[in-house]
């Protein structure tokens, strides 16, 4: 009887925090479409049309105003509206927008000048930044305005001011916060994955450059993302960039944009007219069964786990880890078709497999041992598939694992990142890290069933003057190198989720590729 309300005690704080993770931001935003050619009543326009449209009864809620209000700084430094553009003020439209039931994001930059004042010479964005007015600012758009939201832009801040990140930002959240609005969302907007920092102050980072309406600037962004999974937990997002469905893609590139920004669960801001959407377009963005995977309340990005010939698959676990079923995509970025397998053991499941198509909605022909399908070219096949057992873990690809020390950033930019390889399975290893223990390569969830007694093999590239530590939840073992760039050792688990590290004190560590684990006769 005890075990039994042990197990609902369990289950209903599994609930709750489930429940409580936030998920990745659903709206629209002016940018992509208008640039700072904006006003306030094409934003109303625009969020009567999201009304309209039905994709807020699908989940969109944000009108998300970027570039290009600004008007001017008064006497006392007070930011005002663009007197033409916004007659009525900004505070009427985020009234406005919060009348329909929908919430009202706006923009700035971390530096004095915006982004728009120097690509769209927006002469108004000249110290229109929140550099100097982090309070003034975050008192008038969030409790005087009334705003939810701030995608917060990096072009003063860097190319003018070449200020550093970390404390930037941190400065702002805190004005915000100050203000007594510690739930308004922010977006760093970097064009790079800032730093593992960036998850104590924001619910997303942008993790690229800006999007554009053609397929190889969709591609491009899906590549970089590949090997990020391990930034996305707990309610925080990488940030993809806004939508360009709707616009000029084909009907699969736009299958490839929806389908992996819900996958890799990138916040989802339509950038279209929505009051001239196609209907195909509109039927894609709601989705519902797509829209689910984005919104999942585990909150994870898939990562890859096959990648062949310039095809890759993806996987995530879906509504609860490890169980049966997951969510998986069998994704074509080359020009021709191309057939993509894949064991069902790779994909840590076993038996026979029932596939539902996400995109057409339908169940499929069930199939066991192997999932295969001919993808066209720039084209994606989105599967729920539910087989009978899911399997123990055996491979940790590095380019899955978490790096506390890696960020992106330019100038800034710390070692350790993750290497294009063509030798290693899955494309990519960790390339520099150790050099001191904090430089590490982290799998925070290498999971046991029964726990006990397994052979660890890593695989690396051998190089010179390398060192390696292994440590398995918080145990050392020093392990001795060989030219043939494998090596193994024995190790403990236990039961569930355990952490693995590999770092060095003193050296770098040789490039890792992967680690595979067997269970040996406990
Ligand atoms: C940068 C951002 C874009 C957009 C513009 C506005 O380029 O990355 O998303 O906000 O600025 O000027």
């Amino acid at each position: 009887m005890r075990k039994i309300w042990l197990i609902l005690l369990m289950a209903a704080g599994w609930t709750a925090s489930a429940q409580q993770r936030k998920t990745p931001i659903m709206g629209w935003s002016s940018w992509n479409t208008y640039r700072v050619n904006i006003s306030d009543t094409l934003i109303k326009r625009q969020a009567d049309a999201m009304v309209a449209t039905g994709l807020k009864d699908a989940g969109y809620t944000y009108i998300n105003i970027d570039d290009g209000f600004f008007g001017y700084r008064d006497e006392q430094g007070e930011m005002h509206a663009h007197p033409q553009r916004f007659p009525g003020g900004m505070k009427a439209v985020a009234d406005y927008i919060h009348s329909l039931g929908l919430k009202a994001g706006i923009y700035s930059d971390a530096g004095a000048v915006t982004c728009g004042s120097i690509w769209d010479k927006d002469r108004n964005g000249i110290g229109a930044g929140l550099y100097g007015h982090e309070a003034q600012d975050a008192e008038l758009y969030f409790r005087r305005w009334g705003y939810d939201f701030i995608k917060i832009d990096y072009c003063g801040a860097g190319q003018e001011l070449d200020l550093d990140e970390q404390p930037r930002y941190t400065a702002i959240r805190k004005a915000i916060d100050q203000v007594g609005r510690k739930e308004v969302e922010i977006n760093i907007c970097r064009w790079a994955f800032p730093g593992t920092w960036a998850k104590e102050l924001a619910a997303s980072w942008r993790i690229s450059g800006d999007i554009s309406d053609n397929w190889g600037s969709v591609k491009h962004i899906i590549e970089k993302n590949l090997p990020l999974s391990a930034y996305c937990a707990d309610g925080h997002f990488n940030d993809m960039d806004m939508l360009e469905i709707g616009r000029s893609l084909s009907e699969s590139e736009e299958r490839v944009h929806f389908g992996l920004w819900c996958l890799m669960s990138s916040p989802l801001l339509v950038g279209c007219d929505m009051t001239t959407i196609p209907e195909r377009s509109l039927a894609l963005l709601k989705n519902p069964e797509l829209i689910a995977l984005n919104q999942d309340s585990l909150g994870l990005q898939a990562y890859p786990v096959q990648a062949v010939d310039g095809t890759y698959v993806l996987v995530k676990d879906i509504g609860r880890r490890r169980t049966p079923v997951r969510a998986v995509a069998l994704y074509n970025p080359t020009d021709s078709a191309r057939r993509i397998s894949i064991a069902l053991s790779e994909l840590e499941l076993e038996g026979k497999a029932r596939l539902r198509d996400l995109f057409a909605r339908k169940d499929l022909r069930p199939m066991r041992d192997t999932l295969s399908a001919v993808v066209g070219p720039h084209d994606v096949t989105l599967w729920r598939v539910e087989a009978e057992r899911r399997l123990e873990p055996t491979c940790y690809e590095a380019e899955w694992a978490y790096l506390p020390l890696f960020n992106d950033l330019g100038k800034r930019k710390k070692e350790v990142f993750y290497a294009v390889e063509a030798k290693a399975s899955g494309g990519r290893v960790v390339r520099y890290a150790g050099g001191c223990r904090e430089n590490a390569i982290v799998w925070n969830r290498v999971w046991s069933d029964l726990g006990g007694r397994y052979e660890m093999r890593i695989a690396y590239l051998p190089a010179e003057n390398r060192g390696l530590e292994v440590v398995v939840n918080g145990e050392s073992v020093q392990v001795p190198l060989s030219a043939e760039g494998v090596v193994t050792l024995p190790v403990v688990l236990r039961p569930g989720d355990n952490t693995v590290e590999m770092t060095c004190r003193t050296q770098w560590v040789p490039d890792i590729d992967r680690f595979t684990l067997k269970r040996m006769g406990n």
